[in-house]
């Protein structure tokens, strides 16, 4: 059997993978996270914002499907849960499932990560989540403000050099 007959995707699937998830994923380590400001980008409905800023780091998500409203976007990350869950279901025996144990805790994790999401998002709509254009502009101060403090830096340095050769 061939890869794309085990799992046929079609588009751009809408997700909530958790916290968890994204560290093995990524194996990321707690070192890593905390060395500044994470941004999430194609964050779907995962929970990992939430849970970031929950553990005291700073988080941000951006996801385009953020123009929608907050019922669309859950009602979205559920139907994606079902259809997950029934490709999965049509070849269970042929995935490893070492991770999940099995397919019904899968789906109870993207629940609860879908869940958590939803919450977060109620509480800090405009503070953490926002679409592409948003982000855009925000990588762009980010981008502006280090050149700025790049510059102030060079201009210090330089100043303090000609100071101390006079
Ligand atoms: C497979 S989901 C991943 C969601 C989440 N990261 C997770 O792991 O559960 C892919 C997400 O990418 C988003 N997406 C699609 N095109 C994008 C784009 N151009 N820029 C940012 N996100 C995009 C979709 O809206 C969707 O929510």
């Amino acid at each position: 059997m061939s890869k794309t007959e085990l799992y046929t995707q079609t588009g751009v699937a809408m997700t909530c993978r958790s916290y968890e998830e994204y560290q093995e994923m990524f194996m990321l380590e707690q070192d890593f996270l905390g060395k500044g400001t994470i941004l999430d980008i194609a964050s779907g409905a995962s929970s990992f914002t939430a849970e970031l800023n929950q553990r005291g780091f700073k988080a941000m998500a951006v996801d385009p499907l953020y123009k929608l409203s907050i019922e669309e976007i859950g009602s979205l990350g559920r139907k994606e849960i079902k259809i997950a869950s029934q490709k999965l279901s049509q070849n269970e025996n042929l995935f490893v499932w070492n991770y999940y144990n099995s397919l019904e805790h899968h789906d109870d994790i993207r629940n609860c990560s879908l869940n958590q999401f939803i919450n977060s998002y109620k509480r800090d709509e405009k503070k953490k989540y926002t679409f592409q254009q948003d982000c855009l502009l925000y990588l762009l101060m980010m981008i502006h403000f280090h050149l700025f403090f790049v510059i102030t830096l060079y201009s210090y340095i330089k100043s303090n050099l000609i100071l101390n050769s006079i």
